[in-house]
């Protein structure tokens, strides 16, 4: 009798017989290494509260990917055509049937108070350490990391069989995210080089004669040609302004080509910048370094607006004002908005709820997301990055899809590529049993939704950057994680094959290839705490790739054109045409030389560096649009 009702139930509704259980036993769902600076210290306290995010999975990812692959392919009738809030909130929704068996799940561990983000593919709730290590079958311990931070963490973790597809991600667990890419300060031996306060009638600045010879010093004998391939004003040469005061917005925008350009719709576009682990900027510093070094943008000191998303305590870093003056020296009256998000708990936690919390992606892709069309910048810089192996693929795929989801709405996302070459020397191996010995890829650099930023040095012609007096080298390589997607097939497996075999073994040669681009990474001047102080870094070059972006967005918002949103297949599809290519130097790290800057797409330095007028020129016409899918260009 009861076998012939579920059978005609399951004639009728389909769905119901197919449905998993509403229990089931626990099955491991991620395990991780913990990273080598982390060290554990105790078991956590039981009665402890703990935050739980749990990412659903997105009900329909798959298509959103479809959309942002139309939408950012110049050869596509749908070009440029971004996606709003609503739609993308529908596309990475959870099915209702996700929810509904998570909730019960919750609930049958008494668990009823749930928040949700707007897109309700995350839940947050308040428990104690103690349920969350029955909801996940696992043990939380305190770990410390060497400088200092605490994390409350379980290296394995596990789900009832039958939600494993439908949860993507649970924080805090294995992740130990720990994003740090503190640019390079330049050790300066001479007295008085940044020791005067700006501002005061004392220049407390490098004189020409200064960086001259530190430049020459580090160059040794090799010949720098005096005139490059590109038209520049006729004012200044770049000599003049990147020799007489370092790095600075002159340089930039002489280097680049934005010198002669003024914003003409400012206020229809807009640029951001993101503050991790508690780091902000500091408006009296970045006053005083435009008051200095544009004096026309010095009101952009007062006018940038600052969001905090989770914040606990915050420190003034050199990290924030580089960002914040090196966007505002360039993209000024664009508006700037500065995210801060998260905190760097304090040392010796012992408020738990501050000690799990230091996650920095998730939150605050979700928080982007919320937002309405006309709220989100357009372009985005991050000057954060960690070694890919590091974080759990669980959390890098997550993170990743939150930035694919804002390149469907039309935001084109910066990261640095890192600052340590291939991998810092001697640390070169995988953290696994066998040890295996292998360059380290970066993430988010190696998301292939985000553009990613490499750095030079030098001018006429550039090369790939780095500074033997601050250990910087410019970071590139190929993802461990990320498969190579196709709009950079052509161009990576092109220089995968000039490489001869050179390195097999040692990268993926499958992987996302990173950077995309690159820029200037080299001797930028910083204030902060009312002193000059000469800063090294990808953490350079990404601000100010989103202050050029910003311009060719205001260009085209002056036209009543969209903006370029997610780059990469804009790129490579033609925009590379707008990069002075970069043929010398590599990224030497892992006891080799690194890889080297080739002519074309190469793991050191992408395509090179921006040319503004070309590039606004390429954006503006388009005039490859249509000219080829993707999948057919062949690179010269
Ligand atoms: C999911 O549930 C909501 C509200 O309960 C309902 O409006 C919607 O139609 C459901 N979606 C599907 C696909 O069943
Ligand atoms: C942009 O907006 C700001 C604030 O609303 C306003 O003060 C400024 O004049 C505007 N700038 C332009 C060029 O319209
Ligand atoms: C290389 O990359 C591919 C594609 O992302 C991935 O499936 C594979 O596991 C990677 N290999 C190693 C050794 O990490
Ligand atoms: C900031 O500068 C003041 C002097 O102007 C100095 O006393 C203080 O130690 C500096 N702070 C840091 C963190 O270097
Ligand atoms: C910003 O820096 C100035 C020195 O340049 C300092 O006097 C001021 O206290 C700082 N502000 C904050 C909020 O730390």
């Amino acid at each position: 009798m009861r076998l012939l009702i579920g059978l005609t139930v399951a004639a009728s509704i389909t769905r119901v017989i197919s449905s998993p259980p509403y229990r089931s036993a626990h099955v491991l769902k991620d395990r991780h290494p913990v990273p080598p600076k982390w060290k554990k210290v105790s078991r956590a306290d039981g009665e402890g509260s703990m935050q739980l995010m749990i990412g659903l999975r997105q009900g329909r990812f798959k298509e959103l990917e479809d959309h942002l692959y139309e939408i950012s392919d110049p050869s596509h009738h749908r070009y440029g055509q971004h996606l709003t809030a609503a739609e993308v909130g529908e596309l990475i929704a959870p099915t209702n049937e996700s929810l509904r068996l998570v909730e019960t799940w919750l609930e049958s561990h008494g668990i009823f108070d749930l928040e949700y983000s707007p897109t309700r593919d995350w839940i947050s709730l308040h428990t104690t350490i103690s349920r969350a290590e029955r909801l996940l079958e696992t043990t939380y311990h305190t770990y410390h990391h060497v400088e200092g931070d605490v994390a409350i963490r379980a290296p394995e973790w596990s789900l009832p069989a039958h939600l494993h597809e439908h949860i993507d991600a649970i924080h805090p667990t294995n992740a130990f995210f720990w994003p740090s890419l503190q640019p390079r300060a330049v050790p300066v031996e001479r007295r008085g080089f940044e020791a005067a306060p700006l501002g005061l009638g004392v220049d407390g600045l490098p004189s020409y004669e200064e960086v001259a010879a530190i430049d020459k010093k580090e160059m040794g004998h090799m010949d720098v040609p005096s005139s490059s391939d590109f038209a520049r004003p006729e004012a200044i040469t770049v000599d003049e302004a990147c020799n007489k005061l370092a790095t600075s917005p002159l340089c930039i925008r002489t280097l680049y080509g934005t010198l002669n350009y003024t914003p003409q719709v400012p206020n229809k576009t807009s640029v951001a910048l993101v503050n991790y682990l508690g780091q902000v900027n500091n408006r009296s510093d970045i006053a005083l370094f435009l008051q200095r070094y544009r004096p026309d943008a010095f009101s952009g000191a007062a006018d940038f607006r600052t969001e905090i998303v989770a914040a606990a305590r915050t420190v003034i870093a050199l990290e924030g004002n580089l960002n914040a003056e090196t966007i505002l020296g360039l993209a000024h009256p664009i508006p700037l908005t500065v995210y801060n998000v998260g905190g760097k708990p304090p040392f010796q936690s012992t408020v738990f709820t501050t000690a799990n919390k230091n996650e920095p992606y998730l939150e605050w892709t979700s928080h982007m997301l919320s937002k309405s069309d006309d709220e989100l910048p357009r372009v985005i810089s991050t000057s954060y990055a960690d070694e890919e192996q590091s974080v759990p693929l669980w959390y890098a795929r997550r993170a990743c899809a939150g930035f694919a989801a804002l390149g469907a709405r039309g935001v084109s996302l910066l990261f640095a590529s890192g600052d340590e070459g291939v991998g810092q020397d001697d640390k070169c191996f995988a953290h696994d049993d066998q040890e295996r010995k292998m360059f380290l890829p970066v993430f988010p650099a190696s998301c292939p939704y985000v553009t990613a930023v490499g750095g030079t040095r030098h001018w006429a012609p550039e090369m790939a950057g780095f500074d033997a007096r601050s250990g910087f080298v410019t970071g590139g390589g190929f993802s461990n994680y990320f498969p190579q997607p196709k709009y950079q097939r052509h161009a990576v497996q092109k220089y995968i094959s000039s490489l001869n075999g050179m390195y097999d073994g040692l990268y993926n040669n499958t992987g996302r290839g990173y950077p995309d681009i690159s820029l200037r990474a080299y001797h930028f001047i910083t204030v902060w705490n009312g002193t000059a102080h000469i800063l090294d870094g990808t953490s350079a070059s990404s601000p100010a790739a989103a202050g050029i972006f910003a311009l060719v967005n205001d260009a085209l918002a002056a036209q009543g054109k969209p903006p370029l949103g997610w780059l990469n297949p804009w790129i490579y599809t033609g925009g590379y045409r707008g990069f002075k290519d970069v043929t010398a130097g590599s990224n030497p790290g892992c006891n080799t030389a690194g890889f080297p800057a080739t002519k074309g797409w190469d793991a050191s330095t992408g395509f090179g560096t921006p040319w503004f007028p070309r590039l606004k020129g390429l954006a503006e016409e388009n005039h490859f649009r249509g000219e080829y899918p993707w999948y057919m260009v062949q690179y010269e």
